[in-house]
């Protein structure tokens, strides 16, 4: 089994469609140095057979990123797990997670929590197929699962078959009648049963994720885990992120104009390359969430980065409103 490094576990960005493609994961290193970061999920099917170009895109700077797969034929697991490992990842993680229909038809994500013996065939194949760590990222159980056993179980599977990690969204998913967005947040959360596992399971590295929001919040989790995973607070209240990850390595908490200048050189290299601003922008949308000129912020990148030509002088022109809102309220 391939170890990861405790200190690197600590905080992470979860795994999100259509979220967190690779301009996304740029922004959130510079917010955050010390993070774990993932990828969208991707079919094994598409790592061997797509465009992998774009699908598997990441820069250097990224790491440790984990490349995150949907799949459930072991075979097909090994082979992407070793084409990731080819490509860089640090980390593969599977998906046990995802409720969506689409995924449910492809017998994948969430209803694997179902199929312990399966999932550990395709973790000890994955694990067989490169030197790389690979993690589970997985539910307490589907439907109306209620027995902690139950979950033990499926968890002590995965490690038994080379699982390096478990990520824990702490909350069953309910496979049917719920829509995957209903799927984060009806059904209860339940902290308590990661807290059990990892008081059972001491050697096993536990990180919790599902509705951590705010720095108080992570620093209580690390009392019981091993690590957070953020995923709708830290995308849309970007700051955040840069909040826990500075609390977290005891740096100095940087202005949020002076991170988003980062972004700058990757967002100019990409918009060199063709890519179009808004593509970029997107992410960094929530950056002034509850600030002054927040809104204005938002509504200068959503309306001009569209247009065709756009480029950082838009940005600029962005964070120089919130300068002036600032500056409007600290007269007033
Ligand atoms: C837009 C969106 C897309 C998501 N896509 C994935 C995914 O590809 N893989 C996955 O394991 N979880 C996915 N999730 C679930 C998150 O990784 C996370 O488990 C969930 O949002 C709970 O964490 P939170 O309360 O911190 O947001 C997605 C969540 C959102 C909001």
């Amino acid at each position: 089994m391939t170890v990861l490094d405790p200190a690197t576990i600590r905080l992470s960005v979860a795994p999100m469609m259509d979220w967190t493609d690779v301009h996304c994961r740029e922004f959130h290193r510079l917010l955050a140095p010390g993070a774990r970061l993932y990828t969208e999920m991707v079919h094994a099917n598409a790592v061997i057979r797509g465009d992998r170009a774009r699908l598997l895109a990441r820069t250097a700077g990224q790491a440790p990123l984990a490349l995150q797969l949907g799949g459930s034929e072991p075979a097909l697991l090994a082979e992407a797990t070793a084409i990731a490992a080819a490509h860089g990842f640090d980390e593969v993680n599977l998906n046990c997670g995802c409720p969506s229909d689409r995924v449910q038809a492809g017998r994948f994500g969430a209803c694997l929590m179902r199929e312990p013996a399966l999932v550990a065939d395709c973790v000890a194949a994955m694990a067989a197929a490169a030197p790389v760590p690979v993690t589970v990222k997985c539910r307490l159980g589907v439907d109306d699962d209620a027995d902690y056993s139950v979950f033990r179980a499926f968890v002590d599977g995965v490690v038994g078959a080379g699982a390096a990690m478990v990520v824990v969204h702490a909350r069953n998913a309910w496979l049917k009648g719920l829509s995957p967005k209903e799927n984060r947040d009806v059904p209860p959360l339940r902290y308590d049963w990661a807290y059990r596992l990892k008081r059972e399971r001491p050697a096993l590295p536990v990180v919790l994720n599902g509705g951590i929001a705010d720095l108080a919040s992570v620093h209580a989790q690390l009392a019981h885990v091993d690590g957070v995973m953020l995923g709708r607070a830290a995308y849309h209240d970007p700051y955040l992120l840069h909040v826990a990850d500075a609390a977290l390595s005891g740096a100095s908490l940087q202005p949020r104009a002076a991170l988003l200048r980062a972004l700058r050189p990757y967002a100019e290299a990409r918009l060199e390359a063709g890519v179009a601003l808004k593509h970029i922008t997107r992410h960094v949308l929530g950056l002034y969430q509850g600030q002054p000129g927040g809104r204005m912020f938002r509504q200068i990148l959503s309306e001009g980065a569209h247009r065709p030509g756009a480029d950082w002088t838009l940005v600029e022109r962005a964070i120089a409103a919130t300068a002036q809102a600032d500056r409007a309220r600290t007269a007033a």
